[in-house]
């Protein structure tokens, strides 16, 4: 006998012992119902699973599930496991599961008998006595705990996959965010659009309603500003959230920004059946030589599991070249593309600063502002909070232009000493390249 089968002390197998026992004891018992003898899944005797079902929800042929009683066998340990939040999660034992019909008629009674393998093991062995015309609602049963064994449902807050935390609350505000008013407005209308009337047409045009948008812009313009206030906002719409994290590895040998973390994201929307937003910051670490096939087998949709509420994935990168043209170009794979610029105007750069200086804001400040105009938020916030930090140092009461323009100056010769030494490291410097947006 292989090792790895479990087997009691006698050598038997689990599998065996509780057959043998429903052949000798409970069949014979039972001569009704055609009864079948069915190899289940754990599912069924998760009750966080079974707490999540619908006390109306109808299985094949009109039932519902109303409960289960625990009775007497000889051959199945009876053992709870616990969440860590005190939420019981397995129990075996031997239960008789009840499903009552919606019309009038007799109730259905299911042996359910699960136990642990062996001693080396915390696998599960379930089995279930099923009446032969209820086979249907059964599978359609164990179908559905299976599912909601893995579910996630909207919550306040945004699911993270992949990340040291388990979810965290957004908390960037859409008018903190200072990009031209259209493409924000652009922005919040493809994705709201896509929630209230998208999954439809998709639907209706038989397409998985899979939507994927890219933000890409130099480092510090506000992508990541965008990608939290979006998850705000989908969170207040009831959506579920979730955010891909590359800041945990999976697996020692792997890098942490890795396939398996998208195609596990889109499978918990797909189990949950709810309308989805999920978040794939600097994708392009994603797109490294031995994964970058699955990743677009992903963006097709051919991989990925089929969400019916919908799942709209917004990317992110600071680096567009990196990700290639058979992503940017092929249609499907990328339904639009978002280019976030640095600050374009000086009425931006100017209520950029202003934000960040906040009380220490002086009308003379504003001299500044045309040396802003160009340069990314990020920066404009740092010379901002340099400037501050010069105030505080000093002790003084407010900030003189000078102490703004000195803050500048230095931030921007940082800059500068850091762009040559980049160039000449690489001898070609760091081109853009042109994105072709479609839509936009
Ligand atoms: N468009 C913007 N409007 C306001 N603040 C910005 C903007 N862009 C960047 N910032 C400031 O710079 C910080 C970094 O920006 P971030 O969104 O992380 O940039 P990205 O993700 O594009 O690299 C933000 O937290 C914010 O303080
Ligand atoms: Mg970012």
């Amino acid at each position: 006998m292989s090792r790895c089968l479990p087997t009691t002390a006698e050598g038997q197998l689990k599998i065996d012992v509780l057959t043998a026992w429903v052949e000798t004891e409970w069949l014979p018992a039972h001569p009704e119902g055609n009864l079948q003898t069915v190899l289940d899944t754990p599912a069924i005797i998760n009750h966080i699973a079974l707490n999540k079902l619908p006390k109306d929800f109808q299985f094949k042929g009109d039932y519902t599930y109303t409960g289960l009683r625990e009775i007497e066998c000889p051959v199945v340990t009876r053992i709870s496991q616990f969440t860590w939040q005190a939420e019981r999660r397995y129990q075996t034992g031997a239960f008789l599961y009840r499903f009552d019909p919606v019309e009038a008629g007799e109730p259905v009674e299911v042996l359910v008998l699960g136990t642990y393998n062996g001693e080396e093991s915390y696998q599960l062995t379930v089995v279930s006595v099923v009446p032969g015309d209820f086979i249907p609602a059964w599978v359609h049963f164990a179908n559905e705990c299976a599912r909601l064994e893995n579910t996630i449902e909207p919550e306040s807050k945004v699911i993270v996959v992949g990340g040291r935390t388990a979810a965290f609350t957004p908390t960037t505000k859409w008018d903190e965010i200072i990009l031209p008013e259209k493409l924000k407005a652009d922005i919040l209308e493809d994705v709201s659009s896509f929630f209230s009337k998208g999954i439809q047409v998709y639907t209706r045009l038989n397409l998985k309603p899979f939507r994927k948008l890219l933000l890409a812009g130099v480092p510090g313009t506000g992508k990541t500003m965008l990608c939290s206030a979006l998850a705000s906002w989908a969170i207040e719409q009831g959506l579920l959230v979730i955010y891909i994290s590359s800041s945990q590895k999976w697996r020692d040998d792997e890098p942490a920004a890795t396939f398996s973390k998208i195609q596990h994201a889109l499978d918990l929307a797909a189990n949950s059946a709810y309308p989805t937003l999920i978040l794939l910051e600097e994708m392009d670490a994603y797109l490294h030589a031995d994964q970058k096939a699955q990743v677009l087998n992903v963006l097709d949709g051919s991989e990925a599991a089929l969400n019916p509420k919908g799942t709209l994935m917004i990317c992110t990168t600071n680096y567009p070249e990196a990700i290639d043209e058979r992503i940017l170009k092929r249609p499907g794979r990328l339904d639009r593309i978002f280019i976030i610029p640095e600050t374009k105007l000086a009425v931006d750069a100017e209520k950029m600063l202003r934000q960040y200086l906040g009380d220490m804001w002086q009308e003379s400040h504003s001299r500044l502002v045309p040396k802003l105009v160009g340069y990314p938020g990020a920066f404009i916030r740092e010379v901002a909070i340099h400037a501050l930090t010069q105030v505080a140092y000093a002790n003084a009461e407010s900030l003189e232009y000078s102490v703004l323009e000195d803050s500048y100056k230095s931030l921007k010769e940082q800059l500068d000493a850091r762009d040559d030494f980049l160039t000449q490291r690489i001898g070609i410097g760091l081109q853009p390249i042109a994105l072709h947006t479609n839509g936009n």
